[in-house]
């Protein structure tokens, strides 16, 4: 038997066909579809977090930056500039050959005050904050020019009901202030893909009222090159037919769609609407944290099966969703310990605190050779 097991090996290797090894990595499990990545928190670029670096290296071919780039890191004061860290980020990344994704250049969130205001804390003008949006943007884009392959160029500017969201930039320049920014970002790189990023695409209402968004903008012929669904789900909604629908419906407007975000909660739900909104905060409760000392195997195995059922969602979608990126590496970072309820224990991702697979990974790697040969 050993002896023709051997030989079996010996014409197959002279025959030139290679004995298909299963991938170890979700970056080879689905390298015929689309790009695995993590938000990056400083700890896993500047080598403070060996054992998550390493995760991050050996598992991920793109990284986002969870806060680094954001406006009131690297712009905390009118003419000051803040980029340590922001640096080392793209170094990392540069480094270990990533798809670097910068995060994001116009929010509602992490932006602030004085970017909207005058020296009296009144708003300034339409043109002045124009021209403040259009400075950020050309300072921050130049810099990584070339680098940095893909931006989230306006973050969340939409309402659950699908209208646009009345943010300061809303309210002083108007509704062409997205449109303003993406070209203010394509002239700054023109090879740079530029994204649309929001969460809850997946409620009709909202899908609705961002399939409009992008419809306008690419008549207007505003260099728009996708969509970036958060999705950061729970484990019952959105439903997989719900993710299905609606990146088929960016699909038909030419537009890629990348899942930027992704992060399963399997905590009690503490609010009426399934929302990301981080201005949302819920006071801390022991019914909301029933998991504090480890996760029941049961909850482990129905995590599992969500995590393949989603994976089963963007496979169909092979090159149309190009890219896959996790909020956060272990369970041990995940904002989601400390959104909406401070200090709980959650486990929303695919490694544990220890750095180690999950049930959850196991499900990923299993169903990739199956949907992205
Ligand atoms: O940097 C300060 C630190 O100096 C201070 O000591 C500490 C004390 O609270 O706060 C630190 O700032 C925190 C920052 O993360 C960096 O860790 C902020 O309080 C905290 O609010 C901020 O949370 C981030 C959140 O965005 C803020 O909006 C989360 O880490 C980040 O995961 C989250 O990411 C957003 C995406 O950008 C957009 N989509 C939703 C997603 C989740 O909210």
């Amino acid at each position: 038997m050993r002896r023709f097991l051997f030989l079996a090996v010996i014409l197959l290797i002279s025959s030139g066909r290679t004995i298909a090894q299963s991938p170890t990595t979700l970056k080879d499990a689905y390298k015929s579809c689309f790009t695995i990545g993590a938000a990056l928190n400083p700890a896993q670029f500047t080598g403070q977090d060996q054992v998550e670096e390493a995760i991050v290296k050996q598992q991920f071919n793109t990284i986002s930056p969870e806060n680094v780039l954001k406006w009131e890191v690297v712009h905390p004061q009118p003419g000051a500039y803040d980029f340590a860290q922001a640096d080392k980020y793209v170094e990392f990344g540069q480094q270990n050959r990533m798809f670097i994704i910068g995060h994001n250049l116009v929010w509602h969130s992490q932006t602030p005050k004085w970017v909207f205001e005058d020296g009296k804390g009144n708003p300034v003008s339409r043109k002045v904050l124009s021209r403040r949006m259009r400075d950020h943007i050309e300072k921050v884009v130049a810099r990584y020019k070339g680098r940095i392959g893909g931006w989230d160029v306006v973050n969340e500017a939409l309402n659950e009901d699908g209208t646009l969201r009345q943010s300061p930039w809303m309210k002083i320049i108007g509704e062409d202030y997205i449109e303003k920014a993406f070209r203010y970002a394509h002239k700054t790189d023109p090879q740079a893909q530029l994204y649309y990023n929001d969460y809850s695409l997946e409620n009709e209402a909202k899908r609705k009222g961002a399939l409009e968004l992008v419809r306008k903008l690419k008549a207007k012929g505003v260099p728009i090159t996708g969509v970036g669904l958060q999705d950061h789900v729970n484990l019952d909604s959105p439903t997989a037919d719900q993710i299905d629908t609606t990146i088929s419906e960016f699909g038909k407007l030419d537009v890629k769609v990348m899942i930027t975000e992704l992060d399963v909660d399997l905590l009690p739900w503490p609010a009426s609407n399934q929302t990301a909104d981080v201005s949302l905060s819920v006071a801390a409760d022991p019914k909301l944290n029933p998991y504090p000392n480890g996760l029941p195997d049961e909850v482990q195995q129905t995590l599992a099966k969500r995590y393949a059922d989603l994976f089963g969602v963007y496979a169909k979608h092979c090159g149309l969703v190009t890219r896959v990126t996790f909020w956060g590496v272990t369970d041990k970072d995940s904002w989601k310990n400390d959104w909406p309820v401070k200090g709980r224990t959650n486990y929303p991702l695919l490694f544990d605190r220890e750095g180690q697979p999950k049930p959850a990974f196991n499900a990923v790697m299993q169903l990739g050779p199956k949907v992205a040969p």
